[in-house]
């Protein structure tokens, strides 16, 4: 079989058993041409209808703050970087984001930050039960990293219903390439594992592009994938940072990260898959490619204007300019010009 048609015959036995070998992963990966990359997007979008029809759902995002303990060499905002300017909302300023987001028609806000000790359960868990009180028909999604067990299970039980840690990599050696020594890959397994246990809704995810990841680590978090079985995934490319040790490194590109979310929405129909502002940095139409390609979430930024640039976790991120009203009545129009609706509904998995 030529290269092209064993990509071809992958894709079919993908679309019909929502499976393929560790070996079949990294063959199609490693293969990916222009016709595969068109059988996938036309399979994922046609799987995408059947649950979703053209329904995107919005999360407003809310950077809560950007003081991290942990130095992960990719990222703008690890604790090296003597030349980022630290910010930490106050509850309040993270509940007047949760209102001015609910009246633009959000119904899950999505807590994010650093790994920041002066976040602790009290705080989070006052923050989470005042937006829970005030909005009882959304949903609170946190990400903040590894926490322990009886850290989850009180955010948890104070109405957090979601929570994204991506697992960075499936390879426990590219892990330890991507991070410092003393952050560990079973720990971030380990915690994915607990927040499902618990009850939260779970999603996962990686950069694509970023450096040392080859077919087989790719093949990797696709096989994971499959076995972990997410409610959400969060895939962008990799963006250099220059003040960080991957600050001459290549970005990852839109074909590759939207043929992975078309490979991701035939894994699992109904998982929920955003297309990320990283897709839209890379791309000024990288946000609806990936639309196109299986994804059906969007992230508005909703952090007040005057940190947006701060929470700098690459360059050139966009929309760091924009009031957040600005923002979801420009990505409306987008959505719309591509043949979708952003829906006003808290957008939980379809089982
Ligand atoms: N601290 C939390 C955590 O570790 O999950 C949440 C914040 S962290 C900055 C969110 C995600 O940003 C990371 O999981 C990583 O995949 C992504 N990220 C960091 N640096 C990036 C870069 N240079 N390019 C693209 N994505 C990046
Ligand atoms: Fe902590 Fe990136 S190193 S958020």
């Amino acid at each position: 079989m030529t290269d092209s048609k064993r990509s071809l015959w992958l894709i079919e036995k993908l679309y019909n058993n929502r499976s393929l070998t560790l070996e079949e992963y990294e063959c199609l990966v490693s293969e990916r041409n222009d016709e595969a990359a068109e059988l996938l997007r036309a399979y994922a979008d046609r799987v995408r209808r059947e649950i979703y029809g053209t329904d995107i759902f919005i999360r407003g995002l809310i950077e809560i703050g950007n003081v991290c303990k942990n130095d992960c060499l990719y990222c703008g905002i690890r604790k090296s970087n003597a030349s980022c300017e630290r910010y930490r909302l106050s509850d309040e300023e993270i509940l007047h984001c949760a209102v001015e987001g609910y009246g633009l028609g959000f119904r899950t806000f999505v807590l994010q930050g650093g790994e920041d000790a002066y976040f602790t359960d009290d705080r989070l868990c006052s923050i989470i039960s005042q937006i829970k009180e005030r909005f009882p028909d959304c949903a609170v999604t946190l990400s903040l990293g590894e926490r322990s067990r009886e850290s989850y299970e009180r955010l948890f039980r104070a109405g957090a219903d979601r929570y994204l840690l991506r697992h960075e990599t499936a390879d426990r050696e590219h892990y330890e390439r991507l991070h410092p020594e003393g952050m560990s890959f079973d720990n971030r397994m380990k915690s994915l594992a607990v927040l499902k246990e618990i009850g939260f809704q779970v999603g996962c995810g990686f950069m694509v592009g970023s450096p040392f990841q080859t077919p087989l680590t790719l093949a990797k978090d696709l096989k994971f994938i499959e076995e972990f079985s997410p409610d959400m995934c969060g895939i962008g490319p990799f963006i250099p940072h220059r003040q960080t040790p991957f600050g001459e490194k290549a970005a990852g590109t839109v074909e590759e990260t939207c043929y992975l979310l078309s490979i991701i929405r035939l894994i699992k129909p109904n998982i929920l898959l955003p297309s990320t502002t990283a897709l839209g940095t890379v791309n000024p139409v990288g946000r609806e490619m990936g639309i196109k390609a299986g994804a059906n979430v969007i992230m508005p930024n909703l952090s007040p204007v005057s940190v947006r640039k701060k929470y700098e976790l690459y360059e050139n991120k966009i929309c760091t300019g924009e009031e957040s009203a600005q923002c979801i009545e420009c990505l409306k129009k987008r959505m719309e010009g591509i043949g979708y609706t952003v829906v006003c509904d808290r957008g939980d998995i379809k089982k």
